[in-house]
């Protein structure tokens, strides 16, 4: 099975470069960070305390869909879809949190893996990303990368991001919430975010999207 896994920090440009490389490779692009903010999305929504009961009945009664239109990866949560509502700083920040959770993790990963095996069979390939997809949702991937990229240059981007949105926000604040969010997802105790022992890194700090592209193409060829 066709399964290249890419993961990584906040900003170190994981989302265009697997879009891009999902795209050169005719293969689909399986975003697996929109599915825990889709999940922080209805705590937040539902306001539910959060703890490992809670959150165990939250997924076991959601009815989440991930689906490809034209694509375009679209997120909908009992029925209602929420593709743009869940990229805000508050989404972000939810993601991370539910993300702590071992039955959120559960709940997900098993999600993840029937998900991104339907889409590899379908368009012979998958490109997935996100935080544990090389160490634990598929650690028999073909290809393993693990981009990274000073905080700096991942806070400019990240605030870029949301000014190109149009939303208001600040540079210094960005970056410590990136701190944060870093601290959050490789502190955890249930699959943080690390390199795969078997992963390529690649650092993308000084490196535009066609070069990133570019060197994961010569490890695959
Ligand atoms: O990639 P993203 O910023 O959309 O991810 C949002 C949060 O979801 C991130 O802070 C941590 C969590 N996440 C995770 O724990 N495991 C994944 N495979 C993907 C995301």
């Amino acid at each position: 099975m066709n399964i290249i896994t890419i993961d990584g920090p906040v900003g170190a440009g994981k989302s265009t470069v697997a879009r891009t490389l999902a795209k050169i490779l005719g293969y689909a692009y399986l975003d697996t960070g929109a599915m825990y903010r889709a999940i922080g999305w209805k705590v937040y929504v539902t306001g539910i305390e959060c703890n490992d009961e809670n959150l165990e009945r939250l997924c076991a009664n959601t009815r989440l869909e991930v689906n490809l239109t034209n694509d375009i990866q679209r997120i909908i949560v009992d029925g209602k879809d929420i593709t743009s509502e869940i990229r805000t700083p508050d989404m972000s920040r939810m993601s991370s949190v539910v993300s702590a959770y071992e039955p959120v993790r559960r709940y997900l990963a098993a999600l993840q893996r029937e998900t991104g095996l339907i889409w590899a069979k379908q368009h012979g390939g998958v490109v997935v990303e996100g935080r544990d997809m090389g160490t634990v949702v598929f650690p028999d991937a073909m290809y393993k990368f693990y981009l990274d990229a000073d905080i700096t240059e991942r806070g400019k981007r990240r605030w870029k991001e949301l000014i190109d949105k149009g939303m208001e926000v600040d540079l210094t604040e960005t970056i410590k919430k990136i701190e944060e969010r870093d601290a959050n997802d490789m502190g955890r105790s249930i699959d943080p975010l690390k390199k795969a022992d078997d992963a390529i890194v690649v650092n993308t700090t000084k490196l535009g999207l066609e070069e990133v592209v570019e060197k994961i193409l010569e490890k695959i060829r």
